[in-house]
């Protein structure tokens, strides 16, 4: 089953709140609920929330009454902006909401109020199937970097349930597993949301590759300890310059890789390369609510005081100069990476 997908007139969405605990899919008739569920994370993972948001906008097609083709426009561009405000940092959300807008204001003219809903949901299906058959290509890419044998260190969740399909890194470390290289991983839980141990783990086993869940904190001492061969990660937006903006964490994470000449890879299709933001200080950071952080339990009992506050950005970018490449459907890319990256946008 896809991670989002349309069925029976309905987005239907794998709810990521609850998994592993439990399996439940939800369904979507609005795009203002829609909205929400990316902002609560019952989608998430860049490519994911890129293509619920194109089904949304198909939704918000359905829902407007306009009755000329040009006002359907105007309706798509209201309902694209709320879209957009679900989630900050992941790229992938505004370049899905403008593919479909500047798609359907060039077939405007030509078709009927009617013919361009079904247009907009048409499009939202094709970045659907893209995003699995790209996936697909990045992740051939990257299995050619992985030796048999290798333990992976990998952050966040990046596999099928981050995609519509397959996945980026975890979609690599699939693949390299499906050609019989031998792998381990080692799992970042990571903090706070818990995406590596609750759904990486979770798809690991379900592809029956071995793994151990480390807490984030833990990386280091691996990496040192030479039991480590790569670190590998997605990402949610790509600077100009190949800094990467991934799960907080990620930063940490190739600071050790580096310091310990492990190679560190970041696996990302091109629609979340940012050729528009020179460098990664300009890429915004969502910051989420702090009872993400203080809200979860310790033997049966609250973490931290009962009026303690906290910090939540969900993201931190990591310099290029960590990066020993960025893994992408159209190859892998090499430093220079502001050179290096412009010839695979296309
Ligand atoms: O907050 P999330 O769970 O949406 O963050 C997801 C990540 O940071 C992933 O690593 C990223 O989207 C790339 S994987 C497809």
């Amino acid at each position: 089953m896809r991670t989002v997908f349309w069925e029976n007139n309905e987005l239907k969405m794998i709810d990521q709140r609850i998994l592993p605990a439990r399996f439940e899919v939800v369904s979507y008739r609005g795009h203002k609920e829609v909205a929400r569920a990316i902002t609560d994370m019952v989608v998430r993972g860049a490519p994911a929330i890129g293509a619920a948001a194109a089904f949304g906008l198909a939704l918000a097609g359905f829902e407007s009454r306009a009755s000329s083709t040009g006002d359907l426009v105007s309706d798509l561009q209201k309902s694209a902006a709320v879209l957009k405000s679900s989630r900050p940092t992941a790229v992938n959300l505004e370049w899905a909401m403008d593919r479909v807008l500047r798609n359907a204001d060039a077939v405007k003219d030509v078709l009927t109020a009617n013919d361009l809903r079904q247009y907009v949901l048409a499009e939202a299906q094709k970045i659907a199937n893209e995003d699995v058959e790209i996936n697909k290509r990045m992740a051939e890419h990257g299995a050619a970097l992985i030796g048999d044998g290798d333990t992976i260190i990998h952050h966040c969740n990046t596999g099928a349930l981050a995609t519509v399909d397959w996945g980026t890194a975890l979609g690599v470390i699939r693949t390299a597993h499906e050609q019989g290289k031998k792998i381990h991983v080692l799992v970042d839980e990571t903090r706070p949301r818990l995406q590596g141990a609750r759904l990486t783990a979770w798809e690991l086993e379900q592809y029956g590759i071995p793994y151990e869940i480390i807490s984030d904190n833990m990386s280091g001492y691996f990496l040192r300890a030479g039991k480590a061969q790569k670190v590998l990660f997605g990402g949610d937006r790509v600077a100009a310059n190949g800094d990467v903006a991934n799960k907080i964490g990620s930063y940490m994470l190739a600071l050790a890789a580096h310091d310990n000449n492990v190679p560190v890879y970041s696996v990302v299709p091109t629609s979340t390369i940012d050729l528009s933001l020179a460098h990664g200080g300009l890429i915004p950071i969502e910051e989420r609510d702090a009872d993400e952080v203080l809200g979860i339990q310790f033997h049966g009992e609250p973490i931290a005081p009962k009026n303690a506050k906290a910090r939540n950005p969900a993201f931190d970018v990591t310099p290029n100069r960590l990066l020993s490449g960025i893994v992408t459907e159209n190859g892998v890319i090499y430093p220079p990476f502001d050179v290096n990256l412009k010839s695979v946008v296309k």
